[in-house]
C-alpha cells in the first residue's frame, strides 16, 4: 500500500467510536466500491507482467485492512458491552424498598375463627344475598305481616319488597330450598340494619347455623353450640341457654356466656350480671320448613345466629364498635 494510503486508513481507524461508524469505514475501502476493490479491478489495465507483483500487494493490503478492522471491531464491542453493563448495574448492596405487611381486619379474623371451627364439626359454608327478597328476610321465616323487625326503623328498603337483608337468616331458607335434607351449613356474612351508636353500626356481621335431618333434637344444638363456644372462648368458660323468641324457631333461646371480663362477679360490661348474652338459636319452625317443602312430622332441626362484632369485642375488650369501621391504622395494626 502507497505508504500514505496505510497512515490515513489507520488514522482513521483510530478515531473510529462505534462499531457503526467502523462499519462505513469498511465499505469505504473494502466495499463494493471501496478503494482496495477499485485498485483490484485497475489491475487489468497494468501490462500483464506487472500483475503478479500488484495483485499480491493489494491482496496484502486487503489483509492487512481486513484485519485491522476486524480488531478494532471487536474492541469497540467489548468497550460498548462494558458501557452497558455499567449503565444497567443494580448496587444490590441498596437497602430495598419496605412494603409493610397486610393485617386481618379483626372482625375477620374472628368470622374464619367461626367459620373453622363449624367446618371442622362437618358444616359446609353456603352464602346468599345481601340485597334480599321481603320473602326471604321475613316472609319464609314466619315474620307476621305486621311484625315491628319489618319497620322502617331497622330495616333498608330497596324497593317494596326489596330489602337490605337484616340478618343472615334468609339463608337458612335459600339453602334449605336448593337441597333435601340432612342439610349442615353456616352462611356467614354481612347484615344492615338502619341503627347507629355506640353499640350499633347500620352494617355489621353475622354468623347463621342450620342443621336439619331426621331426629335433631334441642340436645344437639346445646351440644354443638357449647363446643363452639368452647373453642371459641376457653373450654372452662360456663354456657347458659335462656328462653327467648324468635318468629323462624319454636322453642327459642338465647344463648349466655359467663363474663369473660370478670369471670362472673360481675362488672360494667356483663352490666353486673356476670354473663353475656353472645347468640340466639332455636328449634327449625315448622312454617319455615313448610316454605321449603320439607316435611315437619319426618325432619326436625335447630339455627343459631350470633354477631360477629360483638364476639369479636368481648374476645378481644374493645369497648367501643366504631373502632372497627374507622380505619385507623393504630387500632388495625395491633392484630
Ligand atoms: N336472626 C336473628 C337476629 O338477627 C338471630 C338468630 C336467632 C338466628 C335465632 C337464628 C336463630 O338462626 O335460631 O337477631
Amino acid at each position: 500500500m502507497v505508504e500514505d494510503l496505510k497512515q490515513i486508513f489507520l488514522t482513521e481507524l483510530e478515531s473510529m467510536e462505534n462499531p457503526a461508524d467502523l462499519f462505513q469505514l469498511r465499505v469505504k475501502y473494502l466495499g463494493k466500491k471501496g478503494v482496495i476493490t477499485s485498485q483490484l479491478k485497475s489491475l487489468s489495465s497494468l501490462p500483464p507482467g506487472e500483475r503478479p507483483f500488484f495483485g499480491k500487494k493489494i491482496n496484502d493490503d486487503k489483509n492487512f485492512i481486513e484485519g485491522q478492522l476486524d480488531v478494532k471491531e471487536a474492541q469497540l464491542r467489548e468497550k460498548e458491552l462494558k458501557k452497558q453493563l455499567q449503565a444497567e448495574a443494580i448496587d444490590i448492596t441498596l437497602p430495598g424498598k419496605f412494603t409493610p405487611f397486610g393485617r386481618v381486619h379483626p372482625v375477620n379474623r374472628t368470622l374464619s375463627e367461626v367459620v373453622d371451627i363449624f367446618v371442622r364439626m362437618g358444616f359446609s359454608v353456603e352464602e346468599g344475598p345481601e340485597v334480599e327478597l321481603d320473602y326471604y328476610n321475613f316472609e319464609a321465616l314466619n315474620f307476621p305481616k305486621e311484625h315491628p323487625a319489618r319497620d322502617m326503623q331497622d330495616t333498608f328498603f330497596v324497593s317494596g319488597d326489596i330489602v337490605l337483608r337484616t340478618h343472615t337468616s334468609p339463608v337458612q331458607v335459600r339453602g334449605m330450598e336448593k337441597r333435601k335434607p340432612p342439610v349442615r351449613f353456616i352462611a356467614p356474612g354481612k347484615v344492615y340494619r338502619c341503627d347507629a351508636d355506640i353499640t350499633h353500626t347500620p352494617m355489621f356481621h353475622q354468623v347463621e347455623g342450620l342443621m336439619v335431618d331426621r331426629d335433631i333434637t334441642f340436645s344437639n344444638l346445646k351440644g354443638i353450640l357449647e363446643t363452639f363456644l368452647h373453642q371459641m372462648f376457653g373450654p372452662d368458660t360456663p354456657v347458659r341457654f335462656r328462653p327467648s323468641f324468635f318468629p323462624f324457631t319454636e322453642p327459642s333461646a338465647e344463648v349466655d356466656i359467663g363474663c369473660i371480663l370478670c369471670g362472673g362477679s360481675g362488672c360494667r360490661v356483663c352490666k353486673g350480671s356476670g354473663w353475656l348474652e353472645i347468640l340466639g338459636a332455636g328449634m327449625v319452625h315448622p312454617n319455615v320448613f313448610g316454605h321449603v317443602g320439607y316435611d315437619p312430622e319426618e325432619y326436625t332441626g335447630f339455627a343459631f345466629g350470633m354477631g360477629i362484632e360483638r364476639i369479636t369485642m368481648l374476645k378481644y375488650s374493645i369497648d367501643d364498635l366504631r373502632l372497627f369501621f374507622e380505619n385507623d391504622m393504630r387500632f388495625l395494626r395491633q392484630f
